[in-house]
């Protein structure tokens, strides 16, 4: 193996730069050259390639994104446009390939694998919605800026007396609003894995409220229904009429936590180890603290399910 190349894919994640970056490290600390493909699979077939040298990847390691860029491709999913990446990365000749992104970029690197290109995929997503790891790049960082941002809705909601609602990110997965729900001391918390949870926290509401609770906080996943129609639900029910922030973007950018960037670190060097071994088809994770190489294929047939302890220490903290 002489030459490896690097590309993100998917939705951005706080730490996807110092995965890059312990990529191109390791590969060149290996003795090996290092192509980075930019935006994703969409770059993979137009040819978006550049040279990643050693200082390509200085002042990188705090910086949130993804400096590679990141996108998503529907060419990439039909099997000419897998054999179009695949003939694009033997032009260049390029012996290995490492993918930083979630499970649906884990089925493209998986393809890539089949096809005879030494693949392996380091997840990298604010969602931790990947089964087969206890930890994703992104997710640390994400409940940070969340919790950070309930805390100060906090003190706004406390001095009015105020319920308010906070709709964040997980469009399929609740962990997002679970650990900054748990985190930041939420009064309900709503996951897309639990959907039928809103006649619950209106409830739950009415009781808080006749125990003359003042201020409420409700933290709802966008997965589940937007946070103004939580605040139409709750305002048609009780006639409390809610504040609802949506944080969006904020909590997908920002500087990697120190959690983040240490997994960044970790996971992008031993994709470099496994490549030079002659491994393909594998995704880092994380496993009782070990960080290891899995299966894709264990990975991919696993679903990601919400940890119904940590859901059920949520509601009975939350009384
Ligand atoms: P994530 O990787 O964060 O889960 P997406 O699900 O949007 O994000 O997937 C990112 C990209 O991975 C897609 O735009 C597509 O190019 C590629 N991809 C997703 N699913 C498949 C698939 N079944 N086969 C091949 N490529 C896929
Ligand atoms: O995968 C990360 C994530 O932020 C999800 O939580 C969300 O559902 C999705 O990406 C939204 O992505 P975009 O706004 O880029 O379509």
């Amino acid at each position: 193996m002489k030459r490896i190349a690097v590309l993100t894919s998917g939705g951005d994640a706080p730490g996807m730069n110092p995965a890059i970056r312990a990529v191109v490290r390791r590969a060149i600390f290996n003795g090996l050259e290092v192509i980075g493909i930019e935006h994703g699979y969409q770059g993979l077939l137009d040819g978006d390639f550049i040279p990643l040298g050693v200082s390509s990847v200085g002042d990188v390691i705090q910086r949130g994104g993804t400096f590679l860029h990141t996108a998503r491709s529907e060419e990439f999913k039909t099997p000419e446009g897998q054999r179009k990446g695949l003939m694009n990365l033997h032009k260049s000749d390029v012996d290995g390939l490492v993918v930083i992104g979630g499970d649906g970029s884990f089925k493209g690197a998986l393809a890539l694998s089949k096809l005879g290109m030494p693949t392996i995929g380091v997840p990298g997503t604010i969602d931790n919605d990947v089964a087969g790891t206890e930890a994703t790049i992104g997710f640390d960082t994400a409940v940070n800026t969340v919790i950070e941002a309930v805390d100060k809705i906090r003190d706004t909601a406390y001095s009015h007396d105020r319920t308010t609602i906070i709709e964040v990110m997980g469009r399929s997965a609740g962990l997002i609003a679970l650990w900054s729900g748990l985190a930041a001391g939420a009064e309900s918390i709503l996951v897309p894995e639990r959907k039928d949870d809103l006649q619950q926290v209106v409830i739950h509401l009415k009781d808080e409220k006749r125990r003359e609770k003042r201020h409420i906080i409700i933290i709802v996943a966008e997965g589940v229904c937007s946070g103004a129609e939580v605040r139409n639900f709750i305002m048609a029910e009780t006639g409390i009429d809610p504040r609802v922030t949506v944080l969006g973007y904020i909590q997908r950018g920002g500087a990697p936590t120190a959690a983040d960037r240490v997994l960044g670190c970790r996971m992008g060097a031993l994709a470099v180890d496994l490549l030079a071994a002659g491994k393909s088809g594998y995704m880092i994770g994380q496993q009782a603290g070990v960080i290891k190489g899995i299966p894709f294929e264990e990975a991919l047939l696993n679903r990601h399910e919400l940890p119904t302890d940590l859901y059920n220490l949520a509601l009975s903290l939350a009384i």
